[in-house]
């Protein structure tokens, strides 16, 4: 039905780069970047905005060449077998050109035809393509009509048409809402399963945790941390307790009482009625977490602390970078002007006290 081009007699990585550099002007924007990932992989490259995620892949996927370093891609280094690499991967957004005022349908036969499949295997694979991503109600509109989920989804039903070794996936889930979240998240786990290696970019902990097996920190070009998502979360800490008071006087005793019972420090927020801590040890999971932050809240009410709010969450990404550097993220990262997205806010699990 489609022709497949399965990664061969290459049994090394699937991608490997050493040295990794490129600037603009006085901006490193990728500094000496070392990569190593497994071939049949999600891999997430985790880092706010600017921290020279896209510049790594479009270098990775042969759009850019590297001003020192070297890359290599199933073994064939991007500049001089960029034709080789190039057969072997999709970018979404990028390759996969999606016509606005062409059908959801007409978009992915005419891809198809393009890269050879025959009509009736065109129109077949537009349509299981179509079915998978959950388009098929939308598979007869412009898809200029489409939602920002339904767009992200055709975006990347097209970049998978011929189904690549290697996939990039430049964040493909920020400005989203929860549920196309989700759905792109399927995606990309039936997209792993069928053998597939992802390179996923994203601002969001939540979505590399979810995805990926391995995740860099990437942060003013340099990688900053690397391993497993449980080697990750180790050295930030299972998760952070937002707390926040009825009344601003009582903060010093919550503050009190919640170092004491959780044996962190506890931040004190702009907003006078906010805390934060940090808890867990990352060993134990959320379940320990949220077993101490249920007795810190129990101290809190003994000692007549009314909580109006109170959220248990994930190390947002804003902690990890405390918790990697010891300072906050946006006083080393200058604001970044080329890309009109902001990070939505961390989702949360609420409970209330
Ligand atoms: N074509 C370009 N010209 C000049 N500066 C660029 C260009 N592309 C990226 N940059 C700069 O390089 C840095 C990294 O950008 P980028 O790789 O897009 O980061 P990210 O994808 O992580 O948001 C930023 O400071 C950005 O402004
Ligand atoms: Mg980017």
């Amino acid at each position: 039905m489609t022709s497949s081009n399965r990664t061969g007699h290459w049994a090394g990585p699937a991608i490997e780069t050493a040295g990794l550099v490129k600037t603009f002007g006085d901006t490193r924007a990728v500094d000496g970047v070392d990569l190593r990932i497994e071939a049949g992989t999600v891999y997430g490259l985790l880092g706010p905005n600017g921290a020279g995620k896209t510049t790594t892949v479009r270098m990775l996927a042969t759009l850019l060449r590297p001003d020192d370093g070297q890359a290599h891609v199933f073994g064939h280094d991007v500049v001089r077998e960029a034709d080789a690499v190039r057969s072997r991967v999709s970018l979404t957004g990028q390759y996969a050109s999606v016509d606005e005022d062409l059908t959801g349908t007409e978009n992915l036969v005419l891809l198809a035809r393009l890269t050879g499949h025959g009509k009736k295997a065109s129109y077949d694979r537009a349509a299981q393509l179509l079915d998978a991503f959950g388009l098929s109600e939308a598979a007869g509109r412009q898809v200029k009509n489409y939602s920002g989920g339904m767009r992200r989804r055709i975006d990347i039903a097209a970049s998978i048409l011929n189904t690549p070794d290697l996939l990039f996936l430049d964040e493909p889930t920020t400005g989203l809402d929860p549920r196309s979240r989700n759905q792109v998240w399927e995606i990309v786990r039936a997209v792993v399963a069928q053998g597939t290696t992802v390179l996923l970019t994203t601002q969001y902990l939540d979505e590399a945790d979810q995805l990926a097996s391995r995740i860099a920190v990437i942060d003013k070009g340099k990688v900053i941390a690397e391993g497993t998502k449980g080697e990750l979360k180790a050295s930030v800490g299972a998760g952070a307790v937002h707390v926040r008071l009825r009344d601003a006087d009582r903060r010093p005793d919550a503050e009190r009482l919640l170092r004491q019972a959780l044996g962190t420090d506890i931040q004190l927020e702009p907003d006078p009625v906010a805390l934060t801590a940090r808890v867990g040890d990352g060993s134990g999971g959320g379940s320990r977490a949220a077993e101490k932050a249920s007795l810190a809240l129990a101290e809190l009410a003994r000692a007549g602390i009314t909580v109006d709010n109170f959220s248990l969450g994930q190390p947002s990404l804003d902690e990890v970078f405390l918790a990697l550097t010891g300072k906050p993220e946006q006083t080393r990262t200058p604001p970044g002007t080329q890309h009109g997205t902001q990070p939505e806010t961390q989702q949360k699990k609420e409970a209330t006290a």
